[in-house]
């Protein structure tokens, strides 16, 4: 281990001398020329703390829930694919150290290890409390989709957040120049057959992932398919994937139980907005009908501080969580959790918010930026 690790960027830059280079840059990536991928991060640095004083602040309380469910802070694991490419545990070790965090882990419908073994993973360690909910791809195989709810809902996973921003996987260079693939003793574990399991097939000069996704996911999805997935789960459903309002709104109509306003950690679709700009657009057109979410760009505790005032009830953080688990498996994974939960702390006093409920909308003011060309 080298130098003390005191932001989430010492994590990424560990993980970066210690990753071979084409799993780095998988996990890295955002997709074309990623100025979403810039933007995620910079659209934190927009907005302004105004604090209260003199509060009392000696006490702070960061539990809340997610559908339902009682966490200790306001920040979840998001779901990212291929955790045992960082380190030998994957996926265990992250379910481990939420556990050890009380919050909740977002599993990967291309998890390295198995629905099953995550969740006993998760309930066989030590600590607080945590969930787990299954991020789930509708595959063109409706009954393979529907068999993946069913383990998750026997395992006792408590929701389903599933993905609408992948018809197909947006293009990212660095993957396709280095022809990414699962290295050979790996493989999607939660699939049976090596085509499914991503560890046999032929990728030609392209992104084996996005040779995968154009056979396997479907691309035919459409709102119908929410009711559908409703329909066959008594597990809460939240869409993954949202940016606009107009969509918030079908979504509510749709019955989804949560929104994760989310543009993929900027994988899919460059251009779009940094999901923080419009966090407050999604907000104001779902007026509480259901739980709203963000994910992207989320690496300090006063961006989980702004994302709240703005409206999101939990944050979810993806690419933290591979450098933690690369530097060092679960351990690196609770030091990741641990410093997000103190950094969310630290600026809750400071700006005189003493709960979750006390954080509010006044705490927060936009940089207004003026030309100088
Ligand atoms: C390496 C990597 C793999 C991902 N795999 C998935 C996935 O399997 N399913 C999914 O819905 N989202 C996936 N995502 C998106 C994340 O769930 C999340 O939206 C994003 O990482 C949040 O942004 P952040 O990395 O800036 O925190 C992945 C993101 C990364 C970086």
């Amino acid at each position: 281990m080298s130098g003390q690790r005191v932001c989430i960027s010492d994590f990424e830059d560990e993980a970066k001398r210690v990753l071979p280079k084409a799993i780095y840059d998988y996990y890295r990536s955002g997709a074309d020329q990623q100025q979403s991928l810039a933007d995620n991060t910079a659209a934190f640095n927009r907005w302004r703390f105004f604090p209260r004083v003199l509060r009392d602040v000696s006490t702070i309380d960061l539990s809340c829930s997610v559908l339902g469910q009682p966490i200790s802070m306001p920040v979840g694991v998001a779901a990212t694919a291929m955790q045992r490419m960082a380190h030998p545990d994957g996926e265990t070790a992250t379910a481990r150290a939420c556990r050890a965090a009380g919050t909740g882990m977002m599993l990967s419908s291309w998890a390295t290890s198995t629905i099953e073994e995550v969740m006993s993973a998760m309930t066989s360690s030590p600590g607080d409390s945590g969930v787990m909910w299954l991020q789930l791809y509708i595959y063109k195989d409706r009954d393979l989709t529907l068999s993946l709810v069913r383990r998750a809902e026997e395992a006792g996973y408590k929701g389903i957040f599933v993905t609408v921003d992948t018809p197909y996987l947006g293009r990212r260079w660095d993957d396709v120049r280095n022809r990414f693939k699962l290295p050979s003793h790996l493989s999607m574990s939660n699939f049976t057959s090596a085509t499914l399991a991503f560890s046999e097939g032929s990728y030609g000069n392209d992104s084996g992932l996005a040779v995968y996704v154009a056979k396997a996911i479907d691309p035919t999805l459409s709102w119908t398919d929410i009711t559908w997935l409703k329909k066959h789960t008594h597990l809460p459903v939240v869409v993954k994937g949202i940016l606009t309002a107009e969509d918030a709104i079908q979504a509510v109509d749709h019955g989804v139980n949560g929104i994760l306003v989310s543009n993929h950690g900027a994988r899919q679709l460059d251009g779009v907005p940094a999901t923080l700009d419009v966090l407050e657009d999604v907000v104001s057109a779902v007026q509480g009908r259901c739980e709203v979410y963000l994910d992207g760009g989320v690496r300090r505790g006063t961006d989980v501080l702004k994302a709240l005032a703005l409206g999101a009830k939990a944050v979810f953080i993806g690419r933290p969580v591979l450098w933690g688990l690369a530097c060092q498996g679960d351990q690196g994974v609770s030091e990741v959790l641990e410093l997000l939960r103190s950094e969310l702390r630290l600026a809750m006093a400071l700006a005189g918010c003493r709960s979750i409920s006390e954080i509010s909308r006044s705490i927060v003011r936009r940089v207004e930026f003026t030309s100088r060309i």
